[in-house]
């Protein structure tokens, strides 16, 4: 989908960090984008901010209602939507909160696959784009740690692995509509999220950075985002964006 001029766009956790660069990306691209969230950002042109909770299946399909009733059915989606889920499996206290890990586990992923799939099921229902029939594009965040999950990051590194592992079962199911799936695997990146890591972690990933050894800024996801919805050819496929870390095990 090269030109983006127009074309609806919904972008969850689009009030902080990297949803939010990625809201502004699409909408300086004239993209009609709604940015979904907890708490709805502040007002800014080109973007409509609704109220959401990815984790509630009524929540979402009033947002999509929403968004589809101002802008069309969305042929871009973006999830970002995620809270962090620091736990060890076993801990001092015994075995982990099996509550606290679901809850975690509701938001990243369930709440991914509800956004997902109501989403796709109204892109499939509009009329196919250009030369390759295409309907849309999904963008699901995942995390490094879907590879490298680190010690005490117990149900967050489920969430994001299975986020990672269903990319490409998506893409091959939603193929036949013209549909293409892809994730990004963030390492570190300057959020609101972020700023939760311990002083001696982000020391320790920046460190282990190939090059360059900073945070990733928001931005830089963004960019990553709009060339993934652009290219044709991607498919199925989850991109490391992390300057080539290996994370250590804890
Ligand atoms: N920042 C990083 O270093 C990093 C690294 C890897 C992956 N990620 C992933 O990137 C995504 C964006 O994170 P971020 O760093 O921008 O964090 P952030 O905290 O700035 O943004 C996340 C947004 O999601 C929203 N959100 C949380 N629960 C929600 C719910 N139930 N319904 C709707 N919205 C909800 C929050 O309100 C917030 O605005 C997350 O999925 C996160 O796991 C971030």
């Amino acid at each position: 989908m090269r030109d983006l001029a127009g074309v609806a766009a919904l972008v969850t956790g689009g009030a902080s960090g990297l949803g939010l660069a990625t809201a502004r990306g699409l909408a300086a691209t004239g993209a009609r984008v709604a940015a979904l969230d907890l708490t709805p950002g502040e007002a800014e042109p080109g973007i409509l901010h609704l109220a959401c909770d990815v984790a509630d299946e009524g929540s979402v399909v009033a947002a999509l209602d929403a968004a589809e009733a101002e802008h069309g059915a969305a042929r871009i989606v973006v999830n970002s939507a995620g809270v962090p889920g620091s736990m060890r499996l076993v801990g001092r206290d015994g075995p982990v909160d099996m509550g606290r890990f679901a809850q975690v586990i509701g938001v990243n992923l369930l709440g991914t696959v509800s956004v997902m799939t109501k989403a796709a099921a109204r892109m499939m229902a509009l009329e196919p784009l250009g030369q390759d029939g295409e309907r849309g594009v999904i963008v699901n965040t995942a995390s490094i740690t879907a590879y490298e999950g680190q010690i005490g990051q117990g149900a967050y590194v489920a969430s994001k692995g299975a986020i990672a592992a269903m990319t490409i079962q998506a893409a091959r199911e939603f193929a036949a509509k013209g549909v293409r799936v892809l994730a990004i695997a963030p390492g570190l990146f300057k959020t609101p999220m972020a700023s939760e890591v311990p002083p001696e972690v982000v020391e320790a990933i920046t460190s282990d950075s190939i090059f360059p050894r900073r945070f990733g800024e928001p931005e830089d996801f963004a960019d990553l985002c709009l060339s993934m919805i652009r290219n044709p050819m991607l498919n199925g496929e989850v991109i490391r964006l992390d300057a080539g870390v290996r994370l250590r095990a804890s």
